[in-house]
This record gives C-alpha cells, structure tokens and sequence, in this order.
C-alpha cells in the first residue's frame, strides 16, 4: 500500500466478482473509500475493503436515489469505476432485438445513467476521474462471435471520448480501459460453453481463448485493477478520453 488514492472516495459497479472487485481491492489498499455494488449483494459475504451495496445498473430509479444516498451518506466520490457488462455469444445471425436491447441496456446505458445520477455532483465538487469499462473488443478489433458485445464496447469508447470532451475544463477526466481476456468467474462459464457449443474439450475451448493473446497467457483481475488505480488517480492527471489497453497483445 501506497496510499496513492489516499483522501478519495470509488464507487463502483459490479464489483461482486471479477475485474470489478479486483479493482475495489486495489482502490482499498492504495488508501480509498471504496463504495462497492453489484447485482447480487451475496457476492460481498466476507468483503471487507469497502462499504458494500446492492445496486441494479438496468434501473434508473435505483442509481438515482443510490447515487443521492452516497452523496447524502458519504459524500460525492472522487472516482467512479463503471464496469458493468454482459458478453453475449454470437454473430449478428445470433442476435435477437431482444438481445441487442439487453446488452446495449447493460452495457452501455448502465453508463448513461451511473454519469446522470453522479456527474452533477462531481462538477459541483470540483472534478473527478471516471474509468469505463470496455473491451480490446470494441472499435479496436473484431473477434468471431462478439456482434453486440464489441459493437457495446466501441459505443463505450465513444460515450468517454464524449464526456471527457464535455467536461474537459471542469475537472472531469473519463477514460476507458480495454482488457483483452481476463481470468473471470464469467469467462469460466463462457469456456464451457464454447466446449458444449463446439464438442471440444473444456481444456481446447480455454487455449482457444489464451491463444487471442501474443503474450500466450490470459491477463488477470490484478492487472486490469493496477490500470484503473493509475487512471483513477492523480499520476494521469493529464489523461482523458482515451482507451486503454490491457491486452497481452490483443491488439497487435
Ligand atoms: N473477463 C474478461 O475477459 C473481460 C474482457 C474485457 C472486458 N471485460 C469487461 O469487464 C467487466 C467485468 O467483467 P468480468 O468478466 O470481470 O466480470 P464477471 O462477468 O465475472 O462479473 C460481472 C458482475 O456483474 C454483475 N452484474 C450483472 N448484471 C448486473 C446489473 N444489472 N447491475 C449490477 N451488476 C450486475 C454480476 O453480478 C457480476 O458480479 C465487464 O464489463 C466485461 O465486459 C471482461
């Protein structure tokens, strides 16, 4: 611990498991008061780095009065961690409008409503860093079977480059980070799903999922967290609107 988010307040999204709660760990031990939420509380049993709440991203009406409750209870969070998301499996033949509205609500819309109940405010509190969660899988590159998932993750992109251009002169950074594949809970399901929709082993599926990394491993929740403390915090005070990738080479 370095205390270098010392004196500032998180909250973030789906932080039950994942990236998001390796994120909430890494805030914790660089000194921050994490407000942690996610769709399942239960997920929190036994957490003890932050202030723990269920919150339903696909409700405006709950991150409304959660947000006036952080704000009424806490105070304003200097930083705000959207990492919320869904992968759906499938090509555009796959995907139903009910699909496409799901993860489009999830992903993306999530955001919309986290800035509309936060970001007022933060300005009112002088600025903030804002870290959105996307995907290598976005505008940056394609990947068989990822339709609306990456078409979600570019939206991100374009939704941070938009508000960090609006809010610019008043404090505010946005950036997003784009992870390639990350040790999960999640991406353990999505391997035995490959392996039922394919026939192949469990083992085949997952290096067919480390193998979209040069690097020849998949990157995990620690790594992706060590950016966000970086983006969160005052080291990239001169950094805004960018993706940014964690990727083992994803990319290349
Ligand atoms: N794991 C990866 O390989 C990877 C790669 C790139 C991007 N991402 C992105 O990182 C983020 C986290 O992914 P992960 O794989 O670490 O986590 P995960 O998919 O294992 O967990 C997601 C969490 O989101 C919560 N959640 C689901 N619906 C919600 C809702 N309506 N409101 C609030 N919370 C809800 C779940 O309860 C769960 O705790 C996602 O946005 C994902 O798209 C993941």
């Amino acid at each position: 611990m370095s205390d270098r988010l010392k004196g500032k307040r998180a909250v973030i999204t789906a932080a039950g498991q994942g990236i998001g709660r390796a994120i909430a760990k890494a805030f914790a031990a660089e000194g921050a008061e994490v407000v942690a939420t996610d769709l399942d509380e239960k997920k929190f049993s036994g957490f003890k780095d932050a202030k723990c709440f269920a919150l339903d991203v696909l409700s405006t009406e709950k991150v409304d009065s959660f947000a006036q409750k952080v704000v009424g209870e806490f105070g304003t969070p200097n930083i705000l961690v959207n990492c919320a998301g869904y992968v759906h499996q499938g090509s555009v033949l796959d995907c139903s409008e009910k699909d496409w509205d799901f993860s489009f609500d999830l992903n993306v819309k999530s955001i919309h409503r986290m800035l509309r109940a936060f970001l007022p405010a933060m300005l009112a509190n002088g600025g903030g860093s804002i870290v959105n969660i996307s995907s290598a899988v976005s505008s940056i590159r394609g990947v068989p079977k990822r339709y609306v998932y990456g078409a979600t993750k570019a939206a991100i992109i374009g939704l941070t480059k938009a508000v960090a251009a609006d809010f610019i002169r008043q404090g505010i950074r946005v950036n997003a980070i784009c992870p390639g594949t990350i040790e999960s809970p999640s991406l353990e399901g999505r391997i035995e799903a490959n392996a039922g929709q394919t026939g192949q082993s469990v083992d085949q599926a997952r290096a067919d999922f480390v193998a979209r990394q040069p690097i020849g491993r998949l990157g995990t929740a620690q790594e992706v967290a060590a950016l966000a403390v970086f983006l969160a915090s005052d080291e990239s005070s001169y950094i805004t609107g960018q993706p940014h990738l964690v990727d083992g080479g994803m990319a290349l």
